[in-house]
């Protein structure tokens, strides 16, 4: 029976797997939006002119700007569920991987505060009268705090899965750890963002276009053509990222424990470039390749997290506390977290609806 579950786990552990898998997929979708959005916004302001009060057509800059501080706070909140779930999994790796890297892991808290006001800089009436090169800066420093922060998260998972590193690094002193895994796995990240940017970014505008908001014609054109980019550097990435994998870890990617995931997330990539092309003459949003696009999406994202599962379960051995899983299993506790959960999600939807109905009323006076 345990054969059927993921990648061969007992029951309890392959619980906590799934639901890590999940949420960390979550929040990559967030992430995604911020990392690439913060990009492209550092991008515009050293390039272009910043819109008067009048308005102009809404340009994926505009959009980027005024959701940017929401979509960081989500991120950051999406991180927390699998950050518990990853140290029910790995405890000893994580934890050891944590003081290693110690004030330098812990610099991402202040970098991620200094980053979140930066982006409320952005937003306001004041920035909008300076200079190219004054914007660029700011939003340069944004992208700067969120670069840092996702370095430090690839390599603090890179040396949680190197054992035979941490005496070396502790001896040493040293709170950099590099692995030649870093760059091609960081550069698959950032350029990975950008098509998840691209789909959220065209949804928001295809919204805007049915209520009339006067959306730039150039949009949808623009965007697949940065999404296209987005797929195909990640899959440069991909490549050199592979090359530095060892044989069995490649063979566990197109093997039976996560050659269907695999598989399914490359399907994902054909689904989203068929979208894009469909978008790329076009001057609106077609709601139907959005959803082609979002179901591509979400076919990579869960595709491309679950392999990357299944390579640290090649390396890390869990078994030893599988009996921890299944006693935390019994614990129950899922009424309490439902409630909790509707509560919060009621709650946030609440906020949105007020905050659409300030903007909107905001507009008409
Ligand atoms: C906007 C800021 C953030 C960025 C850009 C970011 C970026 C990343 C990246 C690139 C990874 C994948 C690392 C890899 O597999 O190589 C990652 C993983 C992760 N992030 Fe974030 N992150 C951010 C904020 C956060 C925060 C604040 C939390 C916690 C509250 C968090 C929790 C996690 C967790 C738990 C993982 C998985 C770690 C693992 O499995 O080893 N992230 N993040």
């Amino acid at each position: 029976m345990d054969r059927m579950l993921p990648f061969g786990l007992p029951g309890p552990t392959a619980f906590y797997v799934s639901l890590y898998v999940a949420t960390l997929a979550v929040h990559v979708v967030f992430m995604n939006y911020v990392l690439a959005g913060v990009g492209y916004l550092a991008v515009a302001s050293f390039r272009g002119k910043r819109k008067g009060a009048d308005g102009g057509p809404v340009e994926l800059s505009d959009v980027l700007r005024d959701w940017m501080p929401f979509a960081t706070s989500a991120a950051i909140t999406a991180g927390v569920a699998p950050l518990l779930f990853v140290q029910i999994l790995y405890r000893k790796e994580f934890y050891t991987a944590n003081l290693l890297l110690f004030h330098r892991w812990m610099a991402i808290l202040p970098l991620l505060i200094v980053g979140f006001y930066l982006l409320y800089l952005l937003k306001t009436p004041w920035i909008g009268g300076q200079s190219a090169v004054v914007r660029g800066v700011v939003a340069l420093g944004a992208l700067a705090c969120f670069s840092f922060t996702g370095l430090s998260w690839t390599e603090n998972h890179l040396l949680s899965t190197d054992r035979a590193s941490w005496p070396g690094l502790y001896e040493r002193g040293s709170m950099v750890y590099y692995h030649p895994q870093l760059l091609p796995r960081l550069g698959m990240w950032a350029v990975g963002a950008i098509p998840t940017m691209c789909a959220l970014a065209a949804w928001q505008m295809y919204y805007l276009q049915r209520k009339g908001a006067g959306v730039d014609p150039r949009q949808p054109r623009n965007l697949a053509r940065l999404a296209i980019a987005g797929v195909l550097l990640s899959v440069a990435c991909g490549a050199a990222y592979w090359r530095q994998l060892d044989a069995s870890a490649q063979g566990h990617i197109v093997g039976k424990a996560a050659g269907p995931y695999f598989a399914a997330a490359c399907f994902g990539l054909v689904l989203q470039v068929g979208s894009w092309l469909a978008h790329a003459p076009r001057s609106d949003f077609r709601r139907q390749a959005l959803m082609v696009c979002t179901l591509g999406l979400a076919l990579t994202i869960a595709g491309m997290t679950a392999v990357r599962e299944a390579i640290r379960l090649s390396v890390i051995d869990v078994s030893p506390l599988y009996a921890q899983h299944a006693d935390a299993a019994r614990k129950g506790g899922l009424v309490v977290f439902v409630v909790f959960f509707l509560v919060n999600a009621g709650l946030i939807g609440w906020c949105l609806c007020l905050t659409r109905k300030r903007s909107e009323s905001a507009t008409v006076e």
